[in-house]
């Protein structure tokens, strides 16, 4: 199948063996000139091998990678447009500032000054100007990183791979180098192929997300799109809380569909037919349920009991135990300050309309 115009970066059917073991098992697509694009997944999912075929670093035991129109098979790293920032803080120790930047440029034969003007460039992109004299130890974790960002950009490449980059920084660094990261894209409009196992991370960055488990890619789309309409359980379950009401569909149907689960009848919408007797898992997020004190009637109108609730600031996240289920309902509730009030040791009511609900058949 042919690429479309606009992808920098094609994946046909890569696959990567280590021994028995598939790292990367038979993968598909393409990431979009300019695109901020992360893979997303638990931590042995086959991210940074992935990254590193793109990079040259591994070789594919099977599939193409081609990157503008080029099949990258014979293609070694440093002929690749692409370069790579890792997870570590890559800088050399030894090296000042503008040296470490400078060391991307060393094989390059450019003329002093032209090299000069690059790295002042760089730094000036990553907010180091003025740094270029500093040792690599007088820097804080977040300006090392930006170290090796300006290090890998001063080369000009058309793709940016990133392992990582901020695994390393506390949290609140980790936040403000995260919005340094999306704004530093969006001025060079370089492609990124950012690697996160954290969802969050993942959902503020990027432009699309590919969620992996297991060496496959489970599904790509938009943070929005991933989080209001994943395509299987593990996509629910990975990009933030979900619950999920396991059942059988009730009647072949199409429209809204009534499933049967140990908490009684529930109705969800779903486009394509369904076979009666099908298992299925209805998927509703916490912020999507109402909490209420008395029987609320119509459908999906669900009785359980608080067993447990965090306090949050802005909400109050509930744990609702349900007979049948074995795992409790988690209802996120805004703190308005005229919500009603909950009985703490009595039975209450959980209830969201259909169109909240998705359903999921694998
Ligand atoms: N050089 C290697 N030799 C053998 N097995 C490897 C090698 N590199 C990776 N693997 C295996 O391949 C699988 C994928 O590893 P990979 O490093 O790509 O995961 P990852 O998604 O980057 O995980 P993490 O989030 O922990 O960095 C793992 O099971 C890992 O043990
Ligand atoms: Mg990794």
């Amino acid at each position: 199948m042919a690429g479309s115009i606009g992808e920098v970066i094609e994946i046909r059917d890569v696959a990567k063996y280590f021994g028995p073991v598939a790292a990367v098992d038979g993968v598909s697509f393409g990431i979009e000139r300019g695109e901020f694009f992360s893979l997303l997944g638990p931590s042995g999912c086959g991210k940074t091998t992935l990254l590193r075929m793109l990079a040259g670093f591994e070789h594919p035991t099977q599939g193409d990678i081609l990157i503008d129109g080029q099949p990258m098979v014979n293609v070694p790293a440093n002929k690749r447009p692409t370069n790579m920032v890792f997870q570590s803080y890559a800088i050399f120790p030894h090296l000042n500032v503008e040296e470490n930047v400078g060391y991307g440029l060393r094989n390059r034969k450019l003329a002093k000054e032209e090299a000069r003007s690059r790295v002042a460039a760089a730094l000036d992109l990553v907010k180091l100007a003025g740094y270029g004299k500093r040792a690599a130890h007088q820097l804080s974790g977040g300006q090392r990183q930006r170290v090796a960002l300006a290090r890998a950009l001063v080369c000009r490449p058309k793709v940016l791979l990133l392992d990582e980059p901020l695994g390393a920084l506390d949290k609140k660094l980790r936040e403000e180098m995260q919005l340094e990261v999306r704004q530093l894209q969006r001025n060079v409009g370089i492609t990124f192929v950012f690697v996160t196992h954290d969802q969050e991370e993942a959902l503020t960055l990027s432009d699309r997300i590919a969620v992996m488990s297991s060496g496959k890619v489970l599904q790509i789309a938009r943070a929005d799109d991933l989080y209001e309409n994943p395509n299987c359980r593990e996509v629910a379950e990975f990009i933030g809380n979900m619950n999920l009401f396991e059942g059988k569909v009730a009647a072949a149907a199409e429209g809204i569909v009534a499933v049967d689960t140990a908490t009684g009848r529930l109705r969800v919408p779903y486009a394509s037919p369904l076979d009666a007797g099908a298992t299925v898992h209805l998927a509703v997020r916490p912020e999507k349920l109402a909490l209420l004190a008395s029987p609320a009637d119509g459908v999906n109108a669900v009785k359980g009991r608080i067993i447990a609730q965090t306090y949050l600031g802005d909400r109050r996240q509930y744990l609702v135990r349900i007979e049948g289920l074995t795992k409790p309902i988690a209802v996120s509730r805004q703190i308005s300050g005229t919500e009603p009030s909950l009985p703490s040791d009595g039975d209450v009511w959980l209830t969201w309309p259909p169109q909240l609900g998705r359903l999921l058949t694998s």
